[in-house]
């Protein structure tokens, strides 16, 4: 689509394609130079690892324009990182950190004219996909790979913005089970929580809450975003044990608690039942695309608590204009997250 023909001002979070993309192949043991082409589709074998087996693993990053009208990214070292911890975990080439984080700013530079303007609160969304793409009958790694970085202007995630949402919690499905691939951000780790998700919406409700595989009793996270709870006035998230994926905005709202509130932030096994006690005060969830979304409602079957009339809670607004306004430029960025492009 052409940038002219977009309403910047009316963006949900659907597929708009940009005009060009990063493209680079690792064959016989090395990824080669790289290079920005239009955007559009490619070759791959039937025969490829990604397709055949899921070998793929993707990233979320966004570009926003501040107020002054530059482009800047929010830590872009951190999602090399987990890329290519993500690539570890199923055996795929590691990508170089630097490398990455320059063809980032290429192709984002590249597709300027689809950065929605400051004042639309909307962002280039970057998705950078690592996919085996050597064909491959036994399950084993591919040998060759190709690494795609594209960009989709977007508005917020959960349409309703920045208002509260409903969730369940269920205890149907799960999304990641010990010893599996729950803290790498594989695509085969979204494949299965379609159909939950599908499910609830059906119901009225935005996203799951999902429990640990293990007790069916602590809260994972959430489909597409971390979850945290006010709970006797601290600060409380599901620690990182190999089934969550450990989210960038998760790590900056801890640190923006614990500095900038002066907060107590613990990271702990949080059982559901604390959440419809008197004690959970506030609840939200965060991720690239959800950014902060307040928590309206948490239903489990027959319980249901509504946090605060369905209005985001104090602290929840707190952090959330801290880290976009951080973000943004707005407010100075103590801490070097934000790299220009
Ligand atoms: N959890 C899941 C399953 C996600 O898909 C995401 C989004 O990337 C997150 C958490 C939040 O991670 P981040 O804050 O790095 O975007
Ligand atoms: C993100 O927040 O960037 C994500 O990757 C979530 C998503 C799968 C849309």
């Amino acid at each position: 689509m052409k940038a002219e023909e977009i309403d910047f001002y009316s963006l949900g979070f659907e597929f708009i394609e940009t005009e060009a993309m990063f493209v680079s192949d690792y064959k016989e043991g090395k990824w080669d130079e790289g290079r920005i082409v239009p955007f559009g589709p490619f070759e791959i074998s039937p025969g490829a690892c990604v397709l055949n087996y899921g070998q793929g693993v993707f990233e979320g990053m966004k570009a926003l324009k501040t107020k002054f009208g530059e482009i800047v990214l929010f830590r872009p070292e951190e999602n090399a990182k987990r890329l290519n911890e993500s690539a570890s975990r199923l055996l795929m080439p590691s990508f170089d950190t630097e490398g990455f984080i320059n063809a980032v700013k290429k192709v984002v530079k590249a597709n300027e004219n689809y950065v929605p303007p400051y004042d639309s609160g909307g962002a280039l969304y970057i998705r950078p996909i690592l996919i085996g793409t050597g064909p491959i009958l036994g399950v084993a790694p591919a040998t060759e790979y190709k690494m795609i970085i594209f960009t989709i202007p977007v508005g917020p995630y959960f349409p309703e913005g920045f208002k509260a949402i409903d969730l369940e919690i269920s205890k149907k499905y799960t999304r990641a089970a010990p010893g599996g691939t729950g803290s790498s951000k594989t695509c085969c780790n979204y494949a299965g929580t379609m159909k939950p998700a599908k499910e609830t919406k059906a119901k009225g409700f935005a996203q799951i809450i999902y429990l640990d595989a293990a007790n069916m009793e602590y809260i994972d996270e959430v489909g597409t975003a971390n979850f945290f709870a006010v709970i006797n006035g601290k600060l409380s998230t599901p620690m990182l044990k190999g089934t969550i994926l450990p989210g960038i905005t998760r790590n900056s709202v801890l640190e923006l608690a614990s500095k900038n509130l002066n907060m107590e932030v613990e990271e702990r096994d949080i059982s559901y039942k604390e959440l419809f006690t008197e004690s959970c005060t506030e609840a939200f969830c965060t991720g690239t695309a959800a950014v902060i979304t307040p928590i309206g409602t948490i239903t489990l079957e027959n319980n249901k608590k509504t946090f605060n009339n369905c209005e985001p809670g104090d602290i929840t607004k707190k952090l959330y204009d801290l880290l976009t306004g951080i973000q943004r430029l707005e407010i100075e960025d103590p801490y070097g997250w934000i790299e220009k492009v």
